[in-house]
C-alpha cells in the first residue's frame, strides 16, 4: 500500500513554508511561480515520506535538512547542446558582437550540471575564442555544481541527448552552410561499458563554477558580461521576479552584450523594450 503524504496542501501552508525558509536562511522562494513551487513541494512530501507540518518544523530546526529541501525544490533538467537550433544564433551573436574583443566574459546563470557550459566552450573552441574568454557559471544547487566541476556524467543519463552534438553543430542547415563539421571525440570521451561520459581536461579546467542565488540580484563576479545565458530558469519565477532578474542582467551586460534565454521563454513588459531579439538571443539596446 502506498501512503499519500501530500494530503491537501493549502495556499496558507505554502506561504508558511516559504516564510519558514526565509526566517532561517537567505533563500527566498516567495517570488517563485506558485504552481511550480507547489508541485515541487508535493513531490518532496512524497519522496521524503513526510507531511507539510513536519517539513516546516524540520526546515526550521535543521539547516542541513533545509539545504536538502532547497536542492529538491530546484528542477535541474539539462542537456548537451539543448535546443540544437539555438546554437547557430548564439554563434552568430558571438561572431558579430565580440569576436574582436580582447577579452570576453560569459556567465551561465542557473547552469545546473554544466552541460550548457561545456557546449558553449566547445563552440568557442571551434571559433578559436576559448582562450580569450572567461567563463563563469553559477547555480543555487551545490550538488549540480559538483557534477559540473567534475565534467563527468553517467552515459545512461546522457544517452538521449548525445545526438544533440551533431544536430547542433553538424546537421543544422545553418551550421552546415557556414562552418566546418566538428569532431565530438576531441571534446567528449564516451565509455558505454563503464557508463561514463567525460569532458576533456582542458574544458573541465576552464570555468569558475560558484554557488549563487539569482534572487539576490548580486553580481558576485564584479564584472560586466558580453553574454549572459540564463536558459530555462526564469520559467520557475513569477513575473515580478522575472522582471527584477532581467533588469539585473541588463545592468550587468556590456553595452554590446546579449542575454540568452530558453527557447520557450520570453521577455515581456517594459523591461523587454531594453532588448532587441533574434531567436533566443536578446541584444542589449544602448541607452543614451
Ligand atoms: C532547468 S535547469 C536549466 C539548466 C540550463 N540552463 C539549461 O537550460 O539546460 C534550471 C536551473 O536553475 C537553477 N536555479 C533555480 N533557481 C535558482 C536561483 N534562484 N538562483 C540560481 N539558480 C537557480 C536550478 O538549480 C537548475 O539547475
Amino acid at each position: 500500500m502506498t501512503m499519500d503524504y501530500t494530503g491537501d496542501i493549502s495556499e496558507k501552508d505554502i506561504f508558511r513554508l516559504q516564510d519558514a525558509i526565509r526566517e532561517v536562511s537567505t533563500y527566498n522562494f516567495s517570488d517563485y511561480s506558485y504552481n511550480s513551487f507547489y508541485r515541487r513541494i508535493e513531490k518532496i512530501l512524497s519522496d521524503f515520506e513526510t507531511d507539510i507540518e513536519t517539513l516546516i518544523r524540520n526546515v526550521k530546526k535543521d539547516y542541513n535538512f533545509l539545504e536538502k529541501v532547497v536542492r529538491n525544490i530546484t528542477v535541474n533538467t539539462t542537456e548537451i547542446f539543448r535546443d540544437p537550433e539555438t546554437w547557430f544564433f548564439i554563434r552568430q551573436a558571438i561572431e558579430q558582437r565580440f569576436a574582436g574583443c580582447e577579452n570576453i566574459n560569459i556567465w551561465h546563470a542557473g547552469c545546473s550540471t554544466g552541460l550548457e557550459v561545456y557546449s558553449l566552450m566547445i563552440l568557442l573552441n571551434e571559433m578559436n575564442l576559448l582562450e580569450k574568454t572567461s567563463i563563469y557559471a553559477s547555480d543555487i544547487n551545490a550538488n549540480v555544481l559538483n557534477t559540473a566541476m567534475s565534467g563527468r556524467y553517467k552515459y545512461h543519463e546522457l544517452i538521449n541527448y548525445l545526438d544533440n552534438f551533431d544536430k547542433a553543430l553538424n546537421e543544422s542547415e545553418n551550421m552546415k552552410k557556414n562552418y566546418p563539421s566538428v569532431d565530438m571525440t576531441k571534446y567528449i570521451k564516451v565509455n558505454k561499458f563503464n557508463d561514463n561520459v567525460q569532458m576533456a581536461d582542458f574544458l573541465v579546467e576552464k570555468p569558475l563554477f560558484i554557488k549563487h542565488d539569482l534572487v539576490s540580484c548580486k553580481n558576485i563576479f564584479e564584472k560586466k558580461f558580453e553574454m549572459i545565458l540564463c536558459r530555462n530558469v526564469l520559467i520557475y519565477f513569477n513575473h515580478d521576479l522575472q522582471n527584477k532578474v532581467i533588469t539585473f542582467f541588463y545592468e550587468n551586460l556590456t553595452k554590446n552584450g546579449c542575454l540568452v534565454i530558453g527557447r520557450h521563454e520570453g521577455i515581456i513588459g517594459t523591461v523587454g523594450a531594453n532588448f532587441e531579439k533574434k531567436e533566443s538571443v536578446y541584444f542589449r539596446k544602448r541607452t543614451f
